[in-house]
Formats: C-alpha cells, structure tokens, sequence
C-alpha cells in the first residue's frame, strides 16, 4: 500500500494559504486537497478555479480537487485549466458518468468517483475501467470537522473487493473525520489516500500534525496484509 496525505485546506486560514500550503508540505503532505462546493449540492460555498489557481502556485505537490456541485461537465475544464492533477465528481449527480470521466481524462487529469456515506459502493461497478482513483465519503460532504462515520468502513473495504476483482489497481481516497483516532480503521479497511482538514489545519502546528497523520497512516499500511491490488 501507498499511503499519501491529502490536507485539505478548507479548514485552512485563507488569508495566509500560501504558508498553510507550506506549511502541510513541510509535514509531508503528498497531495493538496481542494473542496468546491457550490450551495446546490452541498449547504455550503467555498472556492472556485480562481483558489485552485492560487494553490497551484503555492503548492508543490498536485492538486486533488472534489467537486461537490450539482453540474460538474461544464466547470471541468475549468479546474483542469487551474491546475488540478486530480478531480473527483459525485454519481449521485451525474447521469452520464461514464462521459464524464472520460471528460476529465481526455484533459490529462485523473478522474475519481465520490461516494456519499449513503451511496452503494456498486454505484459505480459499471465505470471501474475509467476510474484513476475513488473517493469513499466518511461523513456527508458540505463541512469539515464532522465526525466520521462508522459505517463506512464496510463500503471501503466493498469497493476495495470490487476494484480488485476487476484487476483495477487503483487506490481509495477517503474524506472527512480522519485523525489520529481513525486513520488505522479506513487504512486496514483499504484507503490509501487520506484527506485531512481539521485534523491539520486544525491543529496549532499543522506541520507536525501532518507529520504525525500521514506516520499513523504508514504504520497502519504495514499492518494490513498484502493486497492483490499492491502496485
Ligand atoms: C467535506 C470535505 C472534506 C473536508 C474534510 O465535505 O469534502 O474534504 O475538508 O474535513 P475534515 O478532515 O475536517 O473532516
Ligand atoms: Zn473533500
């Protein structure tokens, strides 16, 4: 397994998001991850491609950008332009995924399926060949510092089993809840990528908060056994 550590700066302080940026990097962050929500889909607002941008040139490491808004086909190009390297959409509103995702491949970023806590892993069995990555929600998606949710786990583990079987040797991104008192769970249930608001921005050093994550991260990889997925 490869762990990578995805904070995300919506538990960030914008004002300074440069320095948060580096401030993540320092603590070994692999990925920055960036939340768009657009008041629709999610009770929340936040950024568009003008902050992906600014974190493009923040940051150096890719940008993972998850889109949680309602019309994702015509903002697409739009981050790819920004300068995400990755880009994950919800299936509970798209009814052309498989478009969709061939959409953000054919602009050179890798595509990823989110899944809301009450969306069946098998949401997205017909798209397995398209998917660079898949994001299993872990609380509903709109805000960060909620509480994971336990159930989860088991759907983590589901898509894990799916991927697999299809010889798809791609990796699960979890989001939200994830801290130091969760991070063993979803990573022996099969997440490889972990996304991290509030358990880093959060935190008075973020730095080391980054650190000690993404270690408990790797500790607990070497802990599960070998996966037939293992790159
Ligand atoms: C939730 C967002 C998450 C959020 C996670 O809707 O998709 O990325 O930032 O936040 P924490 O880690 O604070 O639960
Ligand atoms: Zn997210």
């Amino acid at each position: 397994m490869i762990i990578r550590l995805a904070p995300s700066i919506l538990s960030a302080d914008f004002v300074a998001l440069g320095a948060a940026i580096a401030a993540a990097e320092r603590g070994g962050a692999d990925l920055i991850h960036v939340d768009v929500m657009d008041g629709h889909f999610v009770p929340n607002i936040t950024a568009g491609p003008l902050v992906v941008r600014a974190a493009r040139r923040a940051a150096s490491v890719p940008l993972d950008v998850h889109l949680m808004i309602t019309d994702p086909d015509r903002y697409i190009e739009m981050f790819a332009e920004a300068g995400a390297s990755m880009i994950s959409v919800h299936v509970e509103v798209l009814p052309h995924l498989h478009r969709t995702l061939g959409l953000i491949r054919s602009l050179g970023v890798q595509a990823g399926v989110a899944l809301n806590p009450s969306t069946p892993a098998q949401a997205i069995s017909e798209v397995v060949d398209l998917l660079d990555f898949v994001l299993v929600m872990t609380v509903n998606p709109g805000f960060g510092a909620q509480t994971f949710i336990p159930r989860t786990e088991s759907k983590i583990r589901e898509v894990r089993a799916m991927l697999d079987a299809s010889g798809r040797g791609v990796p699960i991104e979890v989001d939200g809840g994830i801290d130091l008192t969760t991070v063993g769970r979803v990573v022996a249930a099969g997440a490889e990528i972990l996304v991290a608001g509030n358990a880093v921005f959060g935190a008075p050093d973020p730095t080391a908060a980054a650190r000690e994550l993404k270690s408990a991260g790797v500790a607990a990889a070497t802990r599960v056994p070998q996966s037939p997925h293992l790159r």
